[in-house]
Order: structure tokens, then sequence, then C-alpha cells
């Protein structure tokens, strides 16, 4: 029994979608434990593409079971219409093979509301958020009047819920930000017809995942967003609103810190980011578009342009440690072809001053100017390579200065979006 835990290292789109997908043949479980529809995960199989926001990415491997944990934020709506889909193309027949924790909060209408009508009024100030409702989901979940997803099921409590609960989101919605109220009787009717298509799939999931794991069985646990995002950890408040770290699965599934064996970090070979916040690597003009053509870098669930920008191993390195990583995953490798010199920002320099550690506070983050190492770069195309061996050499030693600069050694990388393209140095379920 192996139990693996695989998360963004840098701003989230690091391919985690992929990486899960390739993982999943050999894990029985993969579970998601944070998060919601904000993500956006990428699977390409045989050409086709599918884009998951809620379902784990183990669903496509015919063997797994896929749990939804209650650190989830839900959207009933978009769950509902991926599992249509997923039946549609013949890939979710058996319902058991996805199960949602009861304990996970739902969002509404007026969480996607909200998140929008702030980020309007913020302006200049927007986090450039997904616009899915997180944020005002997980505030609710927080300040303990939020709707979880086994109140769909008992229609008196969740008809009371929501009629208390849309008095003062109604109040915020019109009377502050001049937007429209939701109709609560309509929205009463179809959140009763959620919990009605939502039951088969409704199960108290910490005990799914603690019998998988007295039977032996391998769990993946699959992170969405990344290191900075993580609401404690990030490059606050351009962050997301829930723990994007390692350490949040056993909150956020109902596991204990005992049972986790690997840690996997998850990062590009490069550095993107999506929405507002500082990002000291950023590429502007047509380096950046360069780049961003090459990666074809835009958001899986807004379409947005990502910005891109040279290897962070200062980030990095402080994931390593807020993480615990055992090993890293490389990925888009490929995506680097044909440019003369590839950067590696190693330290920063902030008033002048160098710096080797990503800095505490937003004010330093926006001053730190990366210093930068030259590597020279390679032109052959890598997706035909299957082995490390098979990698020209100066790739080899990118990919080596990445493991001695971050200090944990890179076991997976990836040259193309198709499963067959990856190289896997050291099995991550090895036990
Ligand atoms: P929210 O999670 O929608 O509240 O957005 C907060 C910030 O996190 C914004 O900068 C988003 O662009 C970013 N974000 C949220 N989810 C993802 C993701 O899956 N990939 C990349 N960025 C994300």
């Amino acid at each position: 029994m192996t139990t693996l835990v695989a998360v963004g290292a840098q701003w989230g789109d690091e391919g985690k979608g992929k990486l899960v997908d390739w993982l999943a043949p050999q894990a029985q479980l993969v579970v998601r434990f944070h998060g919601g529809n904000n993500a956006g995960h990428t699977l390409v199989v045989d050409g086709e593409q599918t884009i998951l926001h809620v379902v784990p990415s183990g669903i496509l491997q015919p063997g797994t079971v896929n749990l939804i944990g209650p650190g989830v934020v839900v959207d009933p709506e978009i769950l509902l219409g991926e599992l249509s889909v997923l039946q549609e193309r013949g890939v979710l027949r058996d319902p058991s093979r996805v199960r949602v924790s009861g304990r996970a909060h739902v969002i509404l209408p007026w969480h996607r509301a909200l998140d929008k009508a702030r980020e309007e009024r913020a302006r200049g100030r927007a986090i450039g958020t997904t616009g899915r409702g997180i944020g005002p989901a997980y505030e609710d979940k927080a300040a303990r009047r939020g709707i979880r997803v086994a109140d769909l099921l008992d229609a008196e409590v969740l008809g009371e819920a929501l009629r208390r609960i849309a008095e003062q989101k109604n109040f915020e919605l019109v009377e502050y930000y001049g937007w429209e109220a939701i109709d609560v009787e309509s929205l009463e009717r179809e959140a009763v017809e959620w919990g009605r298509r939502l039951e088969p799939y409704v199960e108290h999931t910490e005990r799914t995942l603690e019998s998988a794991l007295r039977d032996g069985l391998n769990v993946l646990f699959e992170g969405a967003q990344g290191n900075f995002l993580d609401i404690d950890h990030g490059t606050y408040p351009y962050v997301t609103s829930s723990n994007c770290v390692a350490g949040a699965v056993c909150a956020g599934a109902g596991v204990g810190p005992t049972r986790i064996d690997r840690v996997l970090g998850i990062t590009k070979a490069y550095t993107t980011r999506v929405g507002g916040g500082p990002f000291p690597s950023e590429l502007e003009g047509e380096a950046g578009e360069a780049l961003r053509r090459a990666g074809e870098e835009f958001g899986a669930t807004t379409g947005r342009p990502r910005r891109c920008g040279w290897l962070d191993a200062v980030m990095l390195r402080e994931a390593a440690t807020v993480n615990g990583y055992t090993a890293l995953a490389v990925n888009k490798l490929d995506v680097l072809s044909g440019i003369d010199e590839l950067k590696i920002a190693i330290a920063y320099e902030i008033d002048g001053k160098r710096v080797e550690d990503f800095p505490m506070t937003l004010a330093e983050i926006e001053r730190a100017v990366p210093v930068y190492e030259s590597h020279p770069g390679f032109e052959e195309n890598l997706r035909e390579c299957r082995d490390y061996s098979h990698l020209p050499a100066t790739a080899r030693a990118y990919v080596d200065r990445i493991e001695a600069l971050v200090g944990v050694p890179v076991e997976l990388i990836s040259i193309g979006p198709e499963r067959e393209e990856t190289i896997c140095r050291v099995e991550p379920f090895r036990d």
C-alpha cells in the first residue's frame, strides 16, 4: 500500500491533471481534497481532450474509484454536468466510481454573483478570480452558515436554510452591489432536484478512504491550484481561498498525517500564472508571448491567457520546504525546445540585497528582482523520448540543475500532453 499526494509547486496549471491520469492505473482510489471548479484539469487520451473541473482526474482510468472529499466546494450544476458527459462518453457506467462527501460545501448562485460583483468593484485591486464563487463559498463555510451536499438530500432542512441565507445574500447583492436578487423559490426547487440526482453518489467518504487504506490499496490524492495560491503560504491576497499544500490532505480528505507516504511536487519547466499578483520571473513582451504560444498557455477554466516566465528555483525551494516533497515532476519540458538560452531564477535582489529565500510579504515579493543563471537550450523535439538517456545532454543538464537547486529528485518528466509522453525515472507507487 502506498499513499501519494500530488500537488502543484507554482501558481497552478502545472499539469497535475495529466500526471494524475498517468499515475491512476497504479492507484485504486483518487481523491480530491480542496478547491472546486476553479480548477481545470486537461487530459488528452488518444488525441481526445477532456477538461475536468470537479471530478478527480483518475476517472478516465477504469480501475479507479474517485472521491470528492469534505474539503472540496461543490457546484452541483457543474458536477452533474461533468457526470452526464462522462456517462454519455461511456466512461462512467457505474455511479460507485464517483463518491462525493456529504460534508463538502455547496457553491450556490449567490456565491458566483458575489465573486463577480466584488471583483468588479475592486477594479485595479481585483484578484482575477475564476468567478466561480469559490471564495464566497469558503467564507460561508468558515462563518458556519454554509450548505453541505448532505443538506441537499433533505428538502425540509434545505428549504429552511436557503430562505434564511437568501435574506442576507440578497441584501448584500441588491443593496451594496446593485445586482439583481436571487429568486429563492426557484433556487429551492432546483436544489431539491440537485439532491435527487446526486444522491447515488453521496457517501461518508472518510469511511471509504479508511477501508481502502485498511485493505492495502494505493491512494492518490490530487491537489488543485498550487503552493503559491495557498491561502496561508501563497502570495496573499492574490491567492485562492483554500489550503493547496500537501498538509491540506489530512483535513480536506479526513486522513491522518501518519498515513501519507510520499509527496510529489509538480512544476512546469518554466512558470505561469493566471490572474493578478506578483510574479518575479515574468517575461514581458515577445519572449513571454513566444512561451505562451509554444506552451498553449490559456486557462482551462476561463480561457484567459496565462502570464509566462522563467523557472523560479526560489519558489520551488520554498514549496519543497512547506510541502515536504519526496520527489518532483517537471512538466512541459518539450515547450522549451528551440530557445537558445534558458534562464532559472536562483535568488532575488530586494532593495539591492541578495535574498535566497522566498520573501514573507507581498511588498517584498513585488520588489524582488530575479538573479538569473543561464543554461544552453536544446533544439531537438523531445516528444519521442521515452527514457531519460534519450533526452539531449543540455535538457538533462537543465533537469539536473533543477534537482540540485531544489534539493529534491526529479522522478518524472513530461514531454507532451499524451500519456506515453512521460519519462519515469523512479516508480512513484513503489513499496
Ligand atoms: P479563485 O480560486 O477563483 O478565487 O481565484 C483566485 C486566484 O487563483 C486567481 O488568481 C485565479 O486565477 C487563481 N486560480 C484559481 N484556480 C486556479 C487553477 O486551477 N489554476 C490556476 N490559477 C487558479
